[in-house]
This record gives structure tokens, C-alpha cells and sequence, in this order.
């Protein structure tokens, strides 16, 4: 057996390796150096998190969601609040850095939408499964005849395979059931990693996809592998936010890695 420990005045790590070929390099200095290594950065992890920790704000549990959310008809506050505006404002920056053809997965409040438009691109198509988002996208549709705006309703795993390609692709949407939740949030790096090959799939090359991170400071390397495993390169920046004490999402921390992925 390999073992392996770090110490220091709030934690101690131990690792024991019980598979003898389990990272086995072809030289013995070779695992120790990567085994080290692998440690070293969990222990600056933890160390990270714990002066991050006191930054989060208290929020409020989550609520289960025992039905469907696909069509029900959801209050603002949990369609999107009012601090997550300025991560929207960034993320219709990183899209519309080549303002051509986007595709917008999830129309909400159409905040991100608005944003959009604002930046001259030359089509909009927007993915959208809730009937009365429809109804609202329906209304702003009506304030803007002269654009190329178009809507595709319904759930984007049934309707983006025929939506071709596109410079910009901008997703966001939220679990519809506690399956889609316990999968993709609870168990996931970040809600948006089930749609990181479709979004591959529908870029142009050199075009940009973007998403809500659900990172604070950094990008994990689980993170960046699994979007490595898509996309050539990744650019990241990160947004201060103004968290309120009361918040309703699962979100507490006053930052969030804002993120461009290049196809
Ligand atoms: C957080 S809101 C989007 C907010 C929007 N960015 C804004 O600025 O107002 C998420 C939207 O995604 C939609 N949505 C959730 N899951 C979806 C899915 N699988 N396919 C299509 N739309 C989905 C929801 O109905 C909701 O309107």
C-alpha cells in the first residue's frame, strides 16, 4: 500500500493507495512526484475554501422539488434574481464577442435576451420548453418586428438537433425535476456539463459558448477537463457580486467565474 499525508493546523489529509498499479508511471519518482502534487493541491483547496467559506452569505435551503417544473408557471424571484443581472451582462458580452448567428437556451425573464439584442447580432434563435415564458417571449417578440429573432418551443434535448450552427451559444436554464438536480447539480461540476457536447456539436469553429459556472474563484480541474474535452481553449474572468443575505438560489458566494469556451 501507498501512503501519502499532509498536516497542518486545521486538517490532515491521508491517502492510501491500496492498488499498487494504480497511477503507475513508468518510474517510481515519477508517482511520487504526481502523487505529491495531487495532495499539494488538494490541501491548497482546502485551504482556499475555508477563506472562501467566509464570504458566503447564509441564503436559504433549497427547496425539493417534488413535481415537474417544465410548465409551471414560476414566480420572478425563481426564474432568475435581481443579483444574477451583472453575471448576465457578462455572459451577453462573452457571446456576442462575434456578434453573427446565437442561440440562447432558456428566455426566463428575456433579460439576457434584451442584452442581445442590444449587441447588433445578425440572428437570434432562442430555445424555450415553458408555455407561459413562450407568452412572454411572444409579447417582447411584438417590440422588436424589424430583428431576426426566432423561437423554438420546447425542451432543447428534443429540438437543438436541427438548429445548425451558430458563433455564440449562451445556456441557461435550471433543473426541471430533483433527478435532473441530485444529477446535474448536486453530483455535477456544473449544471451546464450535460449540454457541453451538444453546444460543441452547434458552434462554428472559433465560435464561443458560454453558461451560469456555478465556480467561484477558479475553474476545477475536473472542470476544465471536462470542458477540454470539447472545446480547444477556455478563457475565464472572474465578476464581484452583490449577494443578498436572503438569498433564494443556490448560490452564496460574492463571486462567480465567468467563462468562454472556444470551439
Ligand atoms: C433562469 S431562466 C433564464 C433566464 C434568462 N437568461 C434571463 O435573462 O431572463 C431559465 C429558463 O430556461 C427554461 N428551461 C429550463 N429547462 C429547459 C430545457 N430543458 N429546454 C428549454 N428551456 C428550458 C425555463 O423555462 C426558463 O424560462
Amino acid at each position: 500500500m501507498t501512503k501519502k499525508r499532509t498536516r497542518t493546523e486545521s486538517f490532515e489529509v491521508l491517502l492510501e493507495i491500496v492498488d499498487e498499479n494504480f497511477i503507475r508511471p513508468p518510474r517510481d519518482s515519477q508517482r511520487n512526484s504526481i502523487l505529491n502534487r495531487a495532495l499539494r493541491e488538494f490541501e491548497y483547496d482546502l485551504e482556499a475554501l475555508n477563506r472562501l467559506a467566509g464570504r458566503f452569505v447564509c441564503g436559504k435551503p433549497r427547496k425539493f422539488f417534488s413535481e415537474d417544473r417544465t410548465q409551471v408557471v414560476l414566480a420572478d424571484v425563481d426564474i432568475m434574481e435581481d443579483w444574477q443581472l451583472p453575471v448576465m451582462n457578462q455572459m451577453v458580452k462573452a457571446v456576442t464577442e462575434n456578434p453573427g448567428d446565437i442561440l440562447e437556451i432558456g428566455f426566463g425573464h428575456g433579460i439576457s435576451s434584451r442584452m442581445i439584442q442590444k449587441r447588433n447580432v445578425r440572428s437570434h434563435i432562442i430555445v424555450e420548453c415553458n408555455d407561459s415564458v413562450v407568452e412572454r417571449f411572444n409579447r417582447w417578440r411584438a417590440e422588436c418586428k424589424d430583428k431576426r429573432i426566432e423561437l423554438v418551443h420546447g425542451l432543447w434535448q428534443e429540438t437543438v438537433g436541427s438548429l445548425g450552427l451558430f458563433d455564440g451559444i449562451l445556456f441557461h436554464t435550471y433543473p426541471l425535476n430533483e433527478e435532473e438536480y441530485i444529477k446535474y447539480v448536486h453530483q455535477g461540476i456544473t449544471f451546464a456539463e450535460h449540454f457541453f457536447a451538444t453546444a460543441a456539436q452547434h458552434l462554428k469553429k472559433g465560435g464561443i459558448f458560454t453558461y451560469f459556472s456555478n465556480e467561484i474563484d477558479s475553474l476545477s480541474r475536473e472542470h476544465q477537463r471536462s470542458l477540454f474535452r470539447h472545446f480547444s481553449h477556455i478563457s475565464t474572468s472572474i465578476i464581484n457580486l452583490e449577494i443578498p443575505e436572503s438569498v433564494e438560489d443556490s448560490w452564496w458566494a460574492d463571486s462567480m467565474v465567468i467563462v468562454k469556451a472556444y470551439k
